[in-house]
């Protein structure tokens, strides 16, 4: 079963279509990264899914059924923006509230239990405004998954963290996947972070979903080559480009060959050919470049 299935949602407003004809497919259990430009429409599309706003048109089933459905709203958490905290309140009191708003039973065993999910449980006795921002965050998220963790919808919530809160993060956000069978739903521009944890992507463009794929997926539409540099640039690109079918120059000054099976079979050719290598390399196509190549393709 699909954790969100969306067919055809649209969200005017006024005559900005901020989302429009979008389908989307998260299955249960995935970490499905949501990605587009500022503008593109990712927030409109989770604050739909999460009944903050009316659709336009079109549907969206959440664990197959209708989004409106109170049995299911009552299972998806969402983090949109900041959690709303007292500064001057302990993160245990700020939970505490959050509990009673949300009619919670057993606040004090909930409030362990989802502070212990996102590794906050030796700083609950902290002032909120003495948190950091990735320890903000994860409250933020403790938040949403008070009385429930089947699905969390989580817009941009790796912005701005330090490299430490980044870690963090990752490791709560693949611990409640692997281990807590929750479902995730979450937008980043942050594509080298999204990539080490994201099982499934969607890629929006002007309000549609111009991809979906899984990260295998990406994998394999992401070539490997070989990397070098000399100092002889412009005939080392021509003597490869005889021999190799996909030839380029990126813009650190590496040439790229692309159907070269090991750099050894390259620096033997161009040795042979008169031009001496400076450094060589093997690497990969990451979701950043695969992103940006995808972009450009629609321009
Ligand atoms: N409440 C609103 N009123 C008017 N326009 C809005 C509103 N919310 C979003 N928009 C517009 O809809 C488009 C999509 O916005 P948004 O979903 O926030 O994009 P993203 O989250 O991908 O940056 C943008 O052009 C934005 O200006
Ligand atoms: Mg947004």
């Amino acid at each position: 079963m699909n954790a969100i299935e969306i067919k055809n949602l649209s969200k005017n407003f006024g005559s900005k279509q901020a989302v429009c004809s979008l389908d989307m497919t998260v299955p249960k259990g995935a970490i499905y990264g949501f990605i587009g430009e500022n503008g593109s429409g990712k927030s409109t599309t989770e604050k739909m899914i999460c009944g903050l706003i009316h659709p336009d048109g079109g549907s969206i089933k959440l664990f197959g059924r209708d989004y409106t459905d109170a049995d299911v709203r009552a299972k998806v958490g969402v983090l949109i923006e900041s959690p709303g905290c007292f500064p001057n309140y302990s993160v245990w009191n700020n939970m505490k509230l959050q509990a009673a708003n949300l009619n919670i039973k057993n606040a004090d065993t909930e409030i362990q239990r989802v502070l212990k999910m996102v590794r906050m449980e030796g700083a609950a006795g902290n002032k909120y405004k003495n948190c950091s921002l990735g320890m903000k965050q994860r409250i933020g998220i403790a938040m949403a998954l008070l009385g429930k963790s089947d699905l969390l919808v989580l817009d941009e919530p790796i912005n701005g963290l330090d490299a430490d809160g980044m870690r963090i993060m990752r490791e709560v956000l693949c611990d409640l996947g692997e281990n807590h069978g929750c479902t995730i739903l979450i937008s980043s521009h942050i594509l080298g972070e999204l990539e080490k944890i994201a099982t499934h992507y969607g890629i929006i463009r002007g309000g549609k979903m111009i991809k979906e794929m899984t990260a295998e997926e990406l994998e394999e539409s992401c070539p490997t080559y070989v990397a070098l540099k000399t100092k002889d640039i412009n005939r080392a690109k021509a003597n490869l480009a005889c021999k190799y079918s996909r030839v380029e120059e990126d813009e650190a000054g590496y040439i790229r060959v692309y159907d070269a099976k090991e750099p050894e079979e390259i620096v033997t050719y161009l040795y042979e050919n008169g031009i001496l290598i400076n450094e060589i390399t093997t690497a990969k196509i990451g979701l950043e470049e695969y992103y940006i190549d995808l972009m450009k393709e629609g321009r």
